[in-house]
């Protein structure tokens, strides 16, 4: 076939062995993001590349890859490492991993929803750290969720599951964002349209859903945070530049918001030190899409996109 396949990570098997059918694939040894260097070497000469978030996929990179490069696949739904005007610049095909993510993700972001409110990280901490503890009316008392409002930023296919989860809790929708949803959508959530603003200065609990784009980058900053109630909660899923997360270390410390819970970080994998002493404040480790059956689904779809393009299909989901 002599069609060359670069894999720049481990991906789990059935998407190995998809991928392995397509053409001679170059897996890389290391389970781990690949130096810029690495990266450019390893592409030379691909047909198709499947990337991860960490791999910057820019003009250099395809410089780097040659013209036989048809088709770049990212085992990601986010794609903010991606340069896709450059990619299509070339005719070289993108795409991304929509749907099969939706309910893992919409399911930590609900986690992080009831994590922060209900004080739950913290309730486990003081249970390893030895510390005596005894029941009473007032002991470690968060907010209910019931007949509060949540405030989705950007309601896509994984806001909608999280809005969703919010109604089966008994909470009230709204949200935000350039496009507005279908009316049907609307109607099944009970979801009202409003402003940033209004979103922001009326939610009990805000979660983001919105991509990371230079509209977005630092979208929930001092000023925004500042419009939020201090009783209210934030809880990102998406990427963590989305969020200034010096000033949420701020915010949290000075009781301007109640309490967040953090999925995503600017710089992944370090986490701002002004969140580590904090209580209030939920981390965890990028694990939105971390099930066994979703990363298998991704990876899938991922080796399904590069070896339709590679065979002149359509693949089943392009960006470009
Ligand atoms: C993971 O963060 C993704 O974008 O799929």
């Amino acid at each position: 076939m002599g069609r060359r396949i670069v894999v720049t990570r481990r991906i789990p098997e059935p998407a190995l062995d998809l991928l392995a059918g397509g053409g001679e694939m170059w897996l890389s040894p290391h389970d781990r993001p690949l130096s810029v260097e690495e990266l450019h070497e390893a592409v030379a000469g691909a047909d198709a590349v499947v990337t991860l978030l960490h791999d910057r996929v820019d003009d250099v990179l395809l410089d780097a890859a040659g013209p036989q490069l048809k088709v770049v696949a990212n085992v990601a739904v986010g794609y903010d490492n991606v340069d896709v005007p450059a990619l299509t610049a070339r005719g070289v095909r993108f795409t991304n991993t929509p749907g099969v993510l939706t309910e893992a993700t919409a399911d930590i972001a609900f986690a992080l929803i009831l994590m922060t409110t209900r004080r739950l990280a913290e309730g486990e901490r003081l249970i390893r750290a030895g510390t005596p503890w005894n029941w009473s009316m007032f002991f470690m008392l968060g907010s209910g969720i019931q007949a509060k409002t949540l405030g989705i930023v950007g309601l896509g296919q994984i806001g909608q599951a999280t809005a969703r989860r919010a109604r089966a809790f008994g909470m009230d929708v709204i949200y935000s964002g350039r496009r507005r949803a279908d009316e049907a959508v609307e109607r099944d959530l009970a979801a009202r349209h409003v402003s940033l603003d209004e979103l922001l200065t009326t939610a009990d609990v805000v979660s983001l859903h919105c991509p990371l784009s230079a509209d977005t980058r630092h979208l929930i900053d001092a000023a925004r945070l500042g419009q939020m109630k201090p009783t209210a909660h934030l809880v990102n899923t998406t990427r963590g530049p989305v969020v200034d997360e010096a000033a949420l270390a701020d915010a949290l410390r000075d009781g301007v918001i109640a309490g967040a819970g953090l999925d995503v970080f600017e710089r992944e994998p370090l986490v701002h030190e002004g969140l580590l002493g904090l209580d209030n404040v939920v981390l965890i480790p990028h694990l939105g899409s971390a099930t066994i059956e979703t990363r298998t689904a991704m990876g899938v779809l991922a080796a399904r996109n590069a070896v339709a393009v590679l065979d002149g299909h359509e693949p089943p989901t392009p960006v470009n």
